[in-house]
């Protein structure tokens, strides 16, 4: 085939590598199909080598101060700044979220910079008394080692920066391996690492399937941590294969996520936040607003002012300023979420806008959906019950609050919810009884900010969290130290 498509390569060990079978796999724009560029097909061979290389840098890597380390992400962060604009079109011709979300994208790798850049003069330990006399202990961070970040293409910068940034200021060294459909935006990330300092090896990235690179991170014995953001199918298996080498595995998979909204709510306030949370990335986030519970009394009026924002949307290219919802991700996403409309309608659920392809236009050249929302839905139907990841919202009628919060409740997800309500009582029931990691008052279910732990409770997580002073967690390992200054045999417990 004649192409002008650039050709990249995977970057391992400070050098920039073909896989060495000289396959690739090619990138599409989700909204043109246009050809953006060819990756490495990598496999087990390249992910050893990957591997091996960040093995190597961990050595002089965790004795890199971390003061110094943390300064390497400020710069980072800077260079983030400058190329905002560029980043952002990158990713929205790559995975098709609007402009406006690319930004926030990329902002949101700036915010993680910064804070874990300010990490490297804290990564704070503790001292506290000891019971003997002359004797002191103390608790500190310690590298582990190889950490693989396997990261999905929604959120192609922000989540792989949650990853890399805490592992890196962590004295640990990375081998990342992208989504398949959002490989540029990973490398962009990596060149600037580079450009900010970072030694040769300290980052390693391949590209290539999960059932090949993945497989090989996973069973490598140089790789200690895996830390995997996808579906809860694909983490159920990362788990079971790494706990085999007894790797340490932090996962953040679905979630069906839901705004209640009582009868005493803002409903102009709610309707902006199920929008904004429910077809926003198009629905394709883990935050995504699925579901909305409402409470009987004021489920008609909602349902009406919502339908005629909903039909207002615009859907096209993300690099239209004037678009709303940009395309699906794939065409295999494309059918999957198609087929929760079938699979809605043949139980009962009443479509009332949306349930079909777009393809009026130029849409035709990409892959996109109408957004969707269905009412008169049971909470125990699949369409209330399954990740869509896709723009489809489900209304669920209840009578009160207590209703309300054991529907948001009973999913095999724990992600997050949201409460519509003016009445402070009903909020603190609902911050006392709701059981996701994250809860929104007054808002809706997507936004969350870096300096707090990010993730999920039942099938979303595995009790890890990202981002904020937990998100040190999964990539540091306690060291204790106790010093003994007495000059004589004192024993703990006994001497007392
Ligand atoms: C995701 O949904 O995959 O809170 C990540 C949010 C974003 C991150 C979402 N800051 O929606």
């Amino acid at each position: 085939m004649t192409t002008t498509a650039n050709v990249y390569q995977n970057y391992i060990g400070g050098k920039w590598q073909s896989a060495q079978s000289g396959e690739t796999f090619s990138n599409h724009n989700p909204a043109t199909g246009e050809l953006l560029g060819y990756f490495p097909l990598s496999g087990e061979v390249e992910a050893n080598t990957a591997v091996e290389a960040a093995r190597a840098a961990f050595d002089s890597w965790r004795l890199v101060p971390a003061p110094k380390r943390g300064e390497i992400l400020f710069r980072v962060g800077e260079l983030l700044k400058q190329h905002k604009e560029e980043l952002a079109r990158t990713m929205t011709q790559e995975m098709g979220k609007i402009l406006k979300e690319t930004r926030g994208d990329v902002q949101e790798g700036i915010d993680m910079a910064y804070y874990m850049g300010g990490e490297g003069r804290r990564l704070f330990g503790y001292s506290v008394p000891v019971e003997l006399p002359n004797k002191s202990g103390v608790a500190m961070r310690d590298a582990i080692g190889v950490v693989a970040c396997i990261t999905p293409w929604n959120f192609p910068i922000a989540i792989p920066t949650w990853k890399m940034f805490p592992a890196l200021v962590a004295g640990n060294t990375v081998v990342i391996k992208p989504a398949s459909d959002t490989p540029l935006s990973a490398l962009r990330l990596v060149e600037i690492l580079y450009e900010a300092g970072l030694p040769k090896g300290v980052v390693n990235i391949v590209f290539g399937p999960g059932g090949t690179v993945g497989e090989a991170l996973l069973h490598h014995p140089n790789v200690a941590v895996i830390s995997f953001t996808g579906s809860t199918e694909s983490g159920r298996h990362v788990a079971v294969e790494a706990a085999k080498s007894l790797k340490r595995v932090s996962l953040e998979m679905g979630g069906k996520n839901a705004v209640i909204v009582m009868d005493d709510a803002d409903l102009d306030l709610a309707v902006e936040g199920i929008l904004w949370s429910a077809y926003g990335t198009t629905g394709q986030r883990c935050t995504a607003c699925s579901r909305v519970i409402v409470h009987s009394a004021v489920s008609k009026k909602l349902t009406g002012m919502l339908v005629a924002r909903i039909e207002q949307l615009r859907l096209g290219n993300g690099l239209d300023e004037n678009v709303d919802v940009g395309p699906i991700i794939n065409a295999s996403q494309l059918e999957k979420i198609h087929s929760y409309t079938e699979i809605g309608k043949a139980e009962g659920a009443t479509l009332v806008t949306g349930g079909e392809i777009a393809r009026e236009g130029e849409l035709a050249r990409g892959h996109f959906y109408r957004p969707t929302l269905f009412t008169n839905v049971r909470p125990t139907m699949r369409l209330a019950q399954e990740e869509i990841f896709g723009p489809t919202l489900s209304f669920i009628e209840v009578q009160s609050l207590d209703e309300a919060i054991a529907v948001n409740n009973a999913t095999k997800f724990g992600l997050s919810s949201a409460i519509y309500t003016q009445d402070a009582n009903r909020v603190q029931r609902a911050t006392r009884d709701i059981t996701t990691g994250i809860l929104y008052v007054n808002s809706g279910t997507t936004g969350a900010e870096i300096q707090f732990p990010f993730g999920g409770t039942r099938g979303t997580g595995n009790g890890h969290r990202e981002a904020g002073l937990a998100g040190l967690d999964v990539f540091t390992e306690w060291k204790v130290v106790y010093t003994d200054y007495s000059g004589k045999l004192q024993k703990a417990q006994i001497d007392t």
